[in-house]
């Protein structure tokens, strides 16, 4: 089975590296020859990673490579392509000429998936021929190691092309969630930055520092996360009670805290400086083994990952 990935960036070769260890034969395309060849080094580099943590082994890595054919020519992508997954630029006018890009060549029954962080599919759909197949497929970075996959609609989005989506991503062992309503940010980017305005605010109203923050969370509520969401982890802190008993408990308390908590809707000024600076120095502030540069911390991310997916049974 043919899918292509339009647009090479972090996304699209992190797809890529996902469908050829899928055993798909995955075209990349992008809009020049360099592009493609730093994507071909990432691809590389991520397979290099998954032998060297015993996922896959030599024979595996070359067939990955042998997979994937990289191109400038977006017919020879796309054309007999079952799933064209778009990884280009967060922008409604270069999304939308993708797709008229793809739509030029594509088969008619093929899938388009947009991988955007937060873009409404009807506004990227607005101009395409056949708008029932364009469906929002978010992945999270990395994308060869996190299986989520929020799968959106837009207005004229078919539940035919929805329904043919999830049962492909399911197929290549991917954790699609389908979203019922349009929503900016989806599920997963709603929950993040909830979480992180709050981050924010109390950084800012000096109740501790950023540093801090990624302490709380990390060795805290982030080591459940891993494992279930928060609907399970009240439902265990309510004990014999479950959620309903921990919600009607805490309830009133936590209607105290929600009072006190940032509801607002523009970033404090100059935050990103000052955040920046304070992760420069929580990350000077590492030991070694967990990484000081950003390099070396995705390394102990991705290692990380591997345990937990084994651990979830999804690798
Ligand atoms: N970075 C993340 O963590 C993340 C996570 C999930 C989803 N996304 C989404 O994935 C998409 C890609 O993000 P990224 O981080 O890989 O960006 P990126 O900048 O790394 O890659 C974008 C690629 O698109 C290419 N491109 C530009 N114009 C093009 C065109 N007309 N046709 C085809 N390709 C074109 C660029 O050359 C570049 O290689 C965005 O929609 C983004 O919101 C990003």
């Amino acid at each position: 089975m043919k899918v292509a990935c339009i647009g090479s960036g972090l996304i699209g070769s992190g797809w890529a590296t996902y469908f050829a260890l899928k055993g798909l034969e995955t075209t990349l395309f992008d809009i020049d020859d360099e592009k493609l060849d730093q994507a071909v080094e990432r691809i590389k580099s991520n397979l290099k990673f998954l032998y060297e943590e015993n996922v896959i082994d030599e024979r595996e890595f070359n067939f990955c490579i042998e997979r994937i054919t990289t191109t400038t020519d977006i017919e020879k992508a796309v054309k007999g392509a079952v799933l064209i997954q778009e990884n280009g630029p967060e922008n409604y006018e270069v999304k939308r000429k993708i797709v008229a890009d793809i739509e030029a060549y594509c088969d008619d029954k093929s899938i388009i998936a947009s991988s955007t962080s937060g873009l409404l599919i009807t506004e990227i759909a607005k101009e395409a021929k056949v708008p029932e197949r364009i469906v929002g497929a978010h992945p999270y970075n990395p994308v060869q190691l996190i299986p989520l996959v929020e799968i959106t609609k837009g207005e004229q989005t078919s539940d035919e092309f929805v329904a043919k989506a999830v049962d492909l991503y399911k197929a290549i062992d991917k954790e699609p969630v389908v979203l019922r309503k349009e929503a900016l940010g989806f599920i997963s980017n709603r929950l993040a930055m909830a979480l992180y305005r709050e981050a924010v605010e109390i950084v800012e109203r000096g109740i501790c520092t950023i540093e801090e923050i990624d302490k709380a969370c990390c060795y805290g509520p982030g080591l459940r996360y891993a494992l279930m969401g928060p609907n399970l982890i009240y439902q265990l802190g309510g004990g014999n009670y479950g959620i309903r008993g921990a919600l009607t408990h805490m309830g009133p308390s936590v209607e105290h805290w929600w009072a006190d908590m940032a509801d607002w809707k523009t970033w404090p000024e100059g935050y990103a400086d000052k955040v920046q600076k304070g992760v420069d120095e929580e990350m000077a502030n590492r030991s070694k083994s967990h990484g000081n540069t950003n390099e070396e911390i995705a390394m102990f991310r991705d290692k990380g990952l591997i345990m937990l997916l084994k651990y979830h049974g999804k690798m």
